[in-house]
C-alpha cells in the first residue's frame, strides 16, 4: 500500500475530520530508558495517531523553525495569488524536527489535500504510479525517506515533478511505445536525513530546498507548554524548561517526555509537573540533564577512555556501541555536534573539551591544542 496517510482539505458540504489521526553490545540498558525515549524516530504508535492529537495544523500553531516558516510563508502566498500551485519543496533534517508536520501545514494553508508516504513503500512503479493518476489539482504528496527511492521510482518522477506527465512503456521489444499520460499540478515535498545521498536529477527538480535545525530550548519549552495544555497536564515553566533541556534538540522527544514526566508525576506526586519532578522522573528514565544516553555517553567515553580524546573511525565508535554506522552518523552524531561534543575531523571523531568535562574527565592539554 503507498499511502500511509491522506487528508482531503473540508468541502462546504463535508464537515471537517480530523486526521486518522568499554562496554559491550549485549550490557546495552534494557526497557524504557533514556535509551529509547530519546530516539527522535517516531514510535509505531506516534506515527499511527498518538501525534495527531497535539500536531499543530497552522503556521500560527507552529512553533520554532522561523526561518522556514518566513520561506514558506512567502512561496505560499506568491503560488496563491498567482493561483499556482506551490513548487516542489525538499525538506532535510535529522528525525524528529516537524517535516511531515510542515508537509501537513503547508496543505492546510494552501487549501489543498495531502498523501503521506514513504520511499519504502513505493518500491514497485506502479505504486507510484497509481499515486500519481489519482492526484487532484493542487495536491500535495509528501514522500519520507526520499533518499531511499528506487531507480525506477525516482525515474518515473522526473517527467512528473518536470511536466506533471506519467510517461509509460507499453508492449516489448521492438514494439515498444511510449505513452504519456497527463497529470493534475501537484507539488511534491520530499524529507530527507540525509540530503547528501538524493541523486543530482532528483535534487535538481525541487524549487525549494529547506534545512530544518534543531530547536533552542526556549521553542522547546513553549512546545511543551503547549502540548500539557492539549493533555490537560499541568506543567510550571521550570518543569517544562526541564524537559525541554534534556529534549535533544527535538519536539518529538520533548512531548514524548512530558508524557513519561506525567505519568511519573500522578503516581508518585500530586500531578503537578515542576522542576524538581521532572529532574526525578527524568534521571530515573536514564535521561541525563544534557539529554544524552547510554549510547551518547559510551560513545563518547569510548573515544576519551580509550583512544585519548580520538580521532577515532565511525567503525570503531559503532562496534563499541552496538549501533549500525547510519545510525551513528544520522541520530547520534548531529546532537552531539550541535551542542559542541564531538567533531568530526577527516581522520575521525574527535570528543572536545566539553565532552571531557560532562563525563566529569580533566581535558588533556593535547586535546585542546589539537582543536584550537
Ligand atoms: N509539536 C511538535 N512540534 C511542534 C512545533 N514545532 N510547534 C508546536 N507544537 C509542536
Amino acid at each position: 500500500m503507498a499511502i500511509i496517510s491522506s487528508k482531503k482539505q473540508p468541502q462546504p458540504s463535508e464537515p471537517d475530520k480530523e486526521p486518522r489521526h568499554r562496554k559491550k553490545p549485549g550490557q546495552k540498558p534494557s526497557g524504557e530508558s533514556g535509551e529509547k525515549l530519546l530516539q527522535p524516530q517516531a514510535a509505531t504508535d506516534e506515527q499511527d495517531n498518538k501525534e495527531e492529537g497535539i500536531r499543530p495544523h497552522q503556521f500560527a500553531d507552529y512553533i520554532g523553525q522561523k526561518d522556514l516558516k518566513d520561506v514558506l510563508d512567502i512561496a505560499i502566498k506568491a503560488a496563491k495569488s498567482r493561483g499556482e500551485v506551490l513548487d516542489h519543496l525538499l525538506l532535510y533534517g535529522p528525525p524528529g524536527l516537524g517535516k511531515t508536520t510542515m508537509a501537513m501545514i503547508l496543505a492546510s494553508e494552501m487549501g489543498v489535500n495531502y498523501k503521506i508516504t514513504s520511499a519504502p513503500a513505493l518500491e514497485r512503479p506502479r505504486d507510484i504510479m497509481g499515486l500519481l493518476v489519482n492526484l487532484k489539482p493542487g495536491d500535495i504528496i509528501f514522500i519520507d525517506e526520499i533518499h531511499r527511492l528506487s531507480r525506477m521510482t525516482e525515474e518515473i518522477l522526473y517527467p512528473a515533478m518536470e511536466d506533471y506527465r506519467l510517461d509509460i512503456t507499453v508492449g516489448k521489444g521492438s514494439s515498444a511505445r511510449t505513452r504519456s499520460i497527463p497529470l493534475s499540478k501537484f507539488t511534491l515535498v520530499g524529507a530527507t536525513t540525509r540530503v547528501g545521498a538524493l541523486t543530482s536529477p532528483l535534487r535538481d527538480r525541487f524549487g525549494l530546498i529547506q534545512k530544518l535545525r534543531f530547536y533552542e530550548v526556549e521553542e522547546l519549552c513553549e512546545i511543551v507548554l503547549r502540548t500539557a495544555k492539549l493533555l490537560k497536564t499541568d506543567v510550571t515553566k521550570d518543569g517544562a524548561t526541564e524537559i525541554a533541556r534534556r529534549a535533544r534538540g527535538t519536539p518529538r522527544i520533548a512531548n514524548r517526555l512530558l508524557k513519561r514526566v506525567r505519568d511519573y508525576a500522578e503516581v508518585k506526586s500530586c500531578g503537578e509537573i515542576n522542576e524538581s519532578v521532572a529532574a526525578e522522573a527524568l534521571q530515573l528514565f536514564q535521561v541525563d540533564p544534557c539529554g544524552l544516553d547510554w549510547t551518547d555517553r559510551t560513545m563518547l567515553s569510548v573515544i576519551v577512555e580509550q583512544f585519548n580524546g580520538g580521532p577515532v573511525g565511525l567503525d570503531t565508535v559503532a562496534a563499541a556501541t552496538g549501533e549500525d554506522t547510519q545510525t551513528i552518523e544520522e541520530v547520534y552524531e548531529p546532537y552531539l555536534m550541535q551542542i559542541g561534543y564531538l567533531q568530526r575531523t577527516p581522520r575521525g571523531r574527535v570528543a572536545t573539551p566539553a565532552a571531557y568535562k560532562h563525563l566529569g574527565f580533566k581535558p588533556p592539554s593535547e586535546q585542546l591544542s589539537l582543536l584550537s
